[in-house]
């Protein structure tokens, strides 16, 4: 089937990511241009940008810089003109756990700064783009998380970072049209997948088993199955009625495991 997507400017930000890298692969190969971003590592963008020099391009933004963010759209609309998709990829999340009393003034900040605070600088460009070339189509895609949903113990900052681009789709679905008619704007929530994120919770077997016995399906993703998603909604073709809309891939989880049967015996006794 036709996505569509030829021609189309894509603007993915953490395109040096795991999850932002295969997206990035995928348009390309779907014909769109694309432009990728990256904060500090370019390195993993290397090859790709040598297969495509013509259809990619790569630009270094920090997101919690509104002035980066600005320049960012900048130069997207000089190399390949309106911005017509954004994939609002790029986040963080603080490896180490830690329970809410412990956690840092500054922790918390920074992540929802580059998380939430990073995310709503690139939709509000996203947007002035809209309103300087006007169009017919449009598409916003948020990627939360499913820490979102269920939220994640000794997570909060980034749990919270990520259930709060709900309240974000949920309002911007109803700006969007006052800027392109048909504009779209929609939430995917990633379960465990294995990129740069995730690998070492995802290569510690205790982890693993307690992370799929709350997964039907048996199995975490891989970055292919996040972004053949993102395509489906960056395609107007294959979506074009589709916004305001929760797309959670993760093989069907259901939550947490709160407690081995270790921890629940030791506290009945
Ligand atoms: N992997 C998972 O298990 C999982 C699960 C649920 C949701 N997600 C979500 O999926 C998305 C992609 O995650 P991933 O697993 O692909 O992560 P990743 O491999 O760690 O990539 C994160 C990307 O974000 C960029 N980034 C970080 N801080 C930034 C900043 N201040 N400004 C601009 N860009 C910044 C990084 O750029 P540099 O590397 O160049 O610094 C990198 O390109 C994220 O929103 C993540 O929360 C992932």
């Amino acid at each position: 089937m036709d996505t569509g997507l030829s021609g189309t400017h894509v603007l993915v930000t953490g395109a040096s990511g795991g999850i932002g890298l295969e997206v990035t692969r995928q348009l390309l190969l779907e014909g769109a241009r694309v432009t990728g971003t990256y904060n500090r590592s370019l390195e993993p963008l290397d090859g790709i940008k040598k297969d495509w020099p013509k259809h990619l391009n790569v630009v270094q933004a920090d997101q919690t810089s509104e002035e980066e963010v600005r320049m960012l759209f900048e130069a997207a609309n000089q190399a390949f003109g309106r911005v017509d998709v954004l994939v609002a990829n790029a986040a963080i999340a603080p490896l180490k756990g830690k329970a809410i009393q412990e956690m840092s003034l500054e922790q918390w900040e920074q992540t929802l700064r580059v998380n939430l605070t990073g995310t709503f600088l690139c939709s509000k460009y996203f947007f002035n783009n809209l309103q300087k070339y006007p169009g017919e189509t449009a598409s916003l895609i948020l990627i939360g998380s499913t820490a979102g949903l269920f939220g994640e113990a000794w997570h909060v900052d980034y749990s919270t970072s990520k259930s709060a681009l709900h309240g974000l789709m949920m309002s911007l679905k109803n700006e969007i049209v006052h800027l392109a008619a048909k504009g779209r704007v929609n939430l995917i929530n990633p379960g465990w997948t294995m990129t740069p994120m995730a690998e070492k919770t995802l290569t510690d077997g205790n982890m693993t088993r307690r992370i799929l016995q709350t997964i039907p399906m048996r199995k975490t993703a891989v970055p292919e199955d996040i972004a053949r998603v993102i395509l489906y909604l960056a395609s107007d073709n294959l979506a074009g009625h589709v916004s305001g809309q929760t797309i959670t891939v993760a093989g069907g989880m259901e939550g947490r495991v709160l407690f081995t049967q270790e921890e629940i015996d030791a506290y009945r006794g």
